[in-house]
């Protein structure tokens, strides 16, 4: 049968997009992170998750695209919510948000078949000067990586720029979870890790398409799995966060897919 496949793949089964699909990731992660900016008034004390995740599904409806985590491997909503010492896959219901709660809400949109993956975190109400450093250390550290892409660079290195910071921070890298190739795909090779030493791993090439989402802890790095199968936890319990892009390498760096439109992927804090 003919591959009707984009590009083609390295060595290391990683595939190379066309300059062209860079378009259509732009579409597809845009509708994600424009969900996402329209989610913060909405994130509020009083709300349950799974009201949010109601909203979220009636978005992606909206914006004519699907929701590519509704019916993955028996999932059944369009985002994942992870509250206060939720690590990721935080499953949307009853759960009622109270002041000073942190979040990561994470959206996965398909358009005209290519995939739009992010996350970023929210605050119902003020949140504490602890849960805000460990907001903005998370978010620091997954741009500090995406300023690691670049031909040349190694996954390796990206993995190291994320460690270095956090733990200078006093602060853990989850080794639970990691980022993902993807784009006419939801999860693809490589795995995108979050720690590691600089030089190891594939070498990062012009087409190639991932996402980097560090997710860091308060406390020790450990998760566990909760009996619902999806929802992580940090077994200490200390409190979690994470950021996501989807991005593509182009000859000079990184070009991110899934820009806030409204200039509001971190919080801020008036
Ligand atoms: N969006 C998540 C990621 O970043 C995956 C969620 S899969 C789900 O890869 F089934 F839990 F929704
Ligand atoms: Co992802
Ligand atoms: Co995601």
């Amino acid at each position: 049968m003919k591959d009707r496949s984009r590009g083609h793949l390295t060595r290391d089964g990683i595939r190379i997009y066309e300059a062209a699909d860079f378009a259509g990731m732009h579409r597809a992660g845009r509708v994600a992170a424009t969900i996402l900016d329209e989610m913060i008034e909405h994130v509020v004390p009083g709300v349950t998750t799974g009201k949010l995740d109601e909203i979220i599904t009636a978005k992606v409806e909206a914006a004519g695209a699907r929701s590519a985590t509704i019916g993955y491997k028996g999932y059944r909503h369009a985002s994942c919510i992870s509250v206060n010492h939720v690590v990721c896959h935080g499953i949307p219901g009853d759960k009622v948000l109270k002041d000073g709660d942190i979040l990561n809400i994470d959206v996965t949109v398909i358009v005209d078949g290519w995939f739009g993956d992010t996350s970023r975190m929210y605050v119902a109400g003020r949140p504490n000067r602890r849960a805000e450093r460990l907001m903005q250390v998370t978010h620091d550290a997954l741009m500090l990586g995406i300023e690691t892409v670049k031909p040349g660079n190694t996954f390796g290195d990206i993995g190291a720029a994320i460690q270095r910071y956090v733990e200078s921070q006093r602060m853990s890298v989850v080794r639970d979870f990691c980022g993902h190739g993807l784009g006419q795909v939801f999860h693809a090779p490589p795995n995108v890790l979050h720690y590691g030493r600089p030089g190891t791993g594939a070498v990062l090439e012009e087409g190639m398409f991932f996402t980097i989402e560090p997710m860091v802890n308060l406390g020790r790095p450990q998760t566990k799995v909760l009996a619902d199968d999806w929802t992580a936890v940090t077994r200490d319990k200390s409190l979690s966060a994470q950021y996501e892009h989807s991005v593509g390498v182009t000859s000079r760096g990184a070009e991110i897919f899934t820009l806030s439109p409204a200039g509001k992927f971190h919080p801020t804090w008036g």
